[in-house]
């Protein structure tokens, strides 16, 4: 049995925000988001949020999450008020577990170490700090053993010469946590009710108090400011350019790239500088990604180029498919094996067969393209009418010259040809030239019009 609480009561003074300090976003998500996430990943029977300052914008960003329980602290009257909030949604037996909101890099690897160092009594994440100011200090005795927690502020300067600090984080045994909760009290520098003091309460329980180590310190940093808040952004994407590095992706520089959700890549990607990737990425085998691309909720196929300055959008790119430079991908966009889609080119919800090719300035949208369609230069699909979107269709080897506008619906027939300029507005017939320019014509003896001063009058 596991619960976890998430405590996220506290105001976030420092981030000079309207937004309560936990939705302040990591790598895309909201640091609270990131907790949670980590908190699931091991299978707690119950998760409590303890909100407090903008508690209903926290209780909203949690709504549709049936999971996971607010309680709210007002006034807060400290860690160990925020976790009394808390207790009576604790599930009895087993171990619960408390995380902080606003320390949002913790891993579930490190949690697992520490919820097993609780087994037998409770368990504490601790680190040893250079300059550990601030922190409540671990007071251990002769023998090694911790006794207790002592805040900064009630530290004597013998104890504040203890580089060992508590994280916050820790485990403890659920129903002798409740005595313990009930038993605190405010007798202290801060005047408040300190979660530490449960430390001292389990050793005088004679209940083991064992530390756990975290699996990188920098997990265990929380955010106070904005400058902090970039600060682990940089820490999180540097940690996520490693794991792509050992996992086998070429990275042109491991600093300038940021991953906004997950990023799966197949063996021998290369990923050059500047790009971003948003929600769930993949990329299959050999993909190359060029510099200054944008991608969210992509799909990228095998021997597949993303080249340059690309921004691509929930699309599935095909097996050697070519995009870009400068191409723009929008939601529903499918592109065939060795497709391209090139410069200045726009596809929104549109298919594109095998070997099709819409290579420079075009706009394709809501359209069905075969197979060996070429699409010229500056091709337009008119789908919306300025109240209903239609579908363009264009069958298996069509040719579409430069300049043509499609006003759909309208199809394009197998193997059609339609002459550059024109405005189709009725189907194109297979295997057929169809053109609607007007002819053109050469006007004998026609002249300039000049100025009235320059013809000498
Ligand atoms: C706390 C610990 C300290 C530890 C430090 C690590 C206590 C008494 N002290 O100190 O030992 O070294 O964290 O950063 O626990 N919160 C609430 N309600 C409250 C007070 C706090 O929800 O009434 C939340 C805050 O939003 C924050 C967390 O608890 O997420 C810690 O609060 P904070 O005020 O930063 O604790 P410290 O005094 O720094
Ligand atoms: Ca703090």
């Amino acid at each position: 049995m596991l619960n976890i609480v998430i405590l996220a009561a506290g105001m976030g003074k420092r981030m000079r925000s309207d937004l309560p300090k936990v939705l302040h976003t990591l790598a895309g998500r909201s640091m609270l988001a990131h907790v949670v996430g980590t908190a699931r990943a091991l299978s707690p029977q119950r998760i409590v949020i303890v909100t407090g300052h903008g508690a209903e914008q926290v209780q909203a960003a949690c709504a549709g999450q049936p999971d996971v329980r607010c309680v709210l602290q007002s006034p807060q009257l400290g860690t160990g008020h925020a976790v009394q909030q808390a207790e009576p949604e604790l599930l009895p037996g087993g171990t619960t577990l408390v995380l902080y909101g606003d320390v949002p890099l913790v891993s579930e690897a490190t949690l697992r170490g520490l919820v097993d160092a609780a087994a037998q009594g409770l368990g504490v994440l601790t680190v040893q700090l250079p300059d550990p100011t601030g922190y409540g200090r671990i007071v251990r005795d002769d023998a090694g053993e911790i006794r207790r927690i002592v805040e900064h502020k009630d530290a004597s300067p013998a104890e504040q010469a203890i580089d060992e600090v508590n994280t916050g984080i820790l485990a403890a045994p659920t129903d002798a946590l409740r005595g313990w909760l009930a038993g605190l009290t405010n007798d202290n520098a801060q005047g408040e009710y300190y979660l530490t003091d449960v430390i001292a309460a389990a050793v005088a329980a004679g209940v083991p108090v064992r530390s756990a180590a975290p699996g990188h310190a920098w997990e265990t940093l929380g955010v106070n400011s904005r400058a902090q808040q970039a600060e682990l952004e940089r820490l999180y994407q540097r940690h996520q350019a490693e794991r792509l590095l050992e996992a086998g992706v070429t990275l042109a520089d491991p600093a300038r790239i940021d991953v906004r959700g997950g990023l799966l890549c197949g063996r021998d990607v290369f990923i050059d500088v500047n790009c971003v990737f948003e929600g769930e990425v993949e990329l299959a085998d050999g993909v190359i990604v060029g510099p200054n691309c944008v991608l969210r909720n992509v799909r990228v196929g095998p021997g597949a180029r993303i080249e340059a300055f690309s921004h691509l959008e929930e699309a599935d790119v095909g097996a050697g498919a070519n995009v870009g430079p400068y191409a723009r991908l929008r939601p529903g966009t499918v592109l065939g094996e060795r497709s391209r889609v090139g410069n200045f080119v726009e596809v929104k919800n549109a298919r594109f067969g095998a070997d099709s090719k819409a290579n420079h300035l075009s706009y394709v949208g809501d359209a069905t393209v075969g197979q060996r369609v070429n699409i010229g230069a500056g091709t337009i699909t008119c789908n919306y009418d300025g109240v209903n979107k239609h579908r363009t269709v264009i069958e298996d080897d069509a040719f579409i010259g430069s300049d043509t506008q499609l006003v759909a619906p309208v199809t394009v027939k197998r193997g059609a040809t339609v002459g550059a300029g024109t405005t189709l507005t009725r189907d194109a017939p297979a295997d057929t030239l169809t053109v609607s320019r007007s002819p053109q014509k050469a006007i004998e003896g026609w002249r300039r019009p000049v100025k009235a001063d320059k013809a000498g009058r």
